[in-house]
């Protein structure tokens, strides 16, 4: 289904995080600035420590920042209710991590079915598009394993599929493929592109993979506290 065209679909502006650590503060992010177009892929890079897991929390509304503000499909996410904020992330965002965060009870399919059902969607339904998008990433035969029973690949797909099965506006994913070896993640990255250009999910991923975020439409090098575009 395709979604109305926002033109810039997450933008955040004058980002400012500090972390107080004793009597010393670290400034984290500064001014920090970014606009993603609709559809669009942009990889964050950076050293360790320079903010860059900050500030995909800050950008998913599950960290506030000190000072600036982030709107996702034209609503502002810290000047809601914490209750409209969460329905917002629901709606708006798939987040996806280094580890998959799945629910190790449950089979693939019901992770997959997991947000829609957060959303009140009906069961049968939600099962049905978790289904769908679970044949998208190629793993339909897993949809009855439980993680425990699926390889590294699968289960990241699966937390892909997870990510992706509401249609959000938005993947933030931190390092994504990190936990792969080199094949593998190059195959999850070649469908996460894939989808991305399917579905007109913008990305923001964070990776320190020079190969894979010369794969993307924009890198962008977090440094000193804000964002700037690498060649
Ligand atoms: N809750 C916190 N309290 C204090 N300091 C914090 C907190 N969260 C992050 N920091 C500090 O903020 C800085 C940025 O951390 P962050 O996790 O965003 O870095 P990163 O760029 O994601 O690093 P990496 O590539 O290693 O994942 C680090 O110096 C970290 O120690
Ligand atoms: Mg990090």
């Amino acid at each position: 289904m395709s979604k109305p065209d926002h033109g810039i679909v997450l933008e955040a502006s004058d980002i400012h995080r500090s972390f107080r650590q004793g009597s010393r503060e670290i400034v984290v992010l500064d001014r920090a600035q970014l606009q993603v177009e609709r559809g669009a892929s942009i990889a964050i890079l950076g050293a360790s420590g320079a903010g860059k897991s900050t500030l995909l929390h800050i950008l998913g509304g599950l960290d506030k920042p000190d000072q600036g503000a982030v709107t996702v499909a034209g609503q502002s996410l810290w000047s809601v209710s914490e209750t409209e904020r969460a329905a917002i992330r629901n709606r708006e965002f798939g987040f996806v991590y280094q580890f998959h965060h799945l629910l190790p009870e449950f089979t693939a399919l019901e992770n997959v079915a997991m947000p829609l059902l957060l959303r009140g969607l009906p069961a049968a339904a939600a099962r049905q598009q978790a289904s769908a998008m679970l044949d998208r990433v190629g793993l339909a035969p897993r949809a009855t394993h439980k993680p425990g029973e699926m390889s590294g690949g699968e289960r990241q797909r699966t937390a892909l599929a997870r990510a992706l099965v509401g249609e959000p506006a938005c993947l933030l994913g931190d390092e994504p493929t990190g936990n792969l070896d080199e094949q593998t993640a190059d195959r999850v990255f070649s469908m996460l592109l894939e989808l991305n250009r399917e579905l007109a999910t913008s990305l923001v991923l964070v990776t320190h993979d020079p190969r894979l975020a010369a794969r993307m439409d924009r890198r962008l090098e977090l440094r000193n506290g804000c964002l700037s575009p690498m060649s």
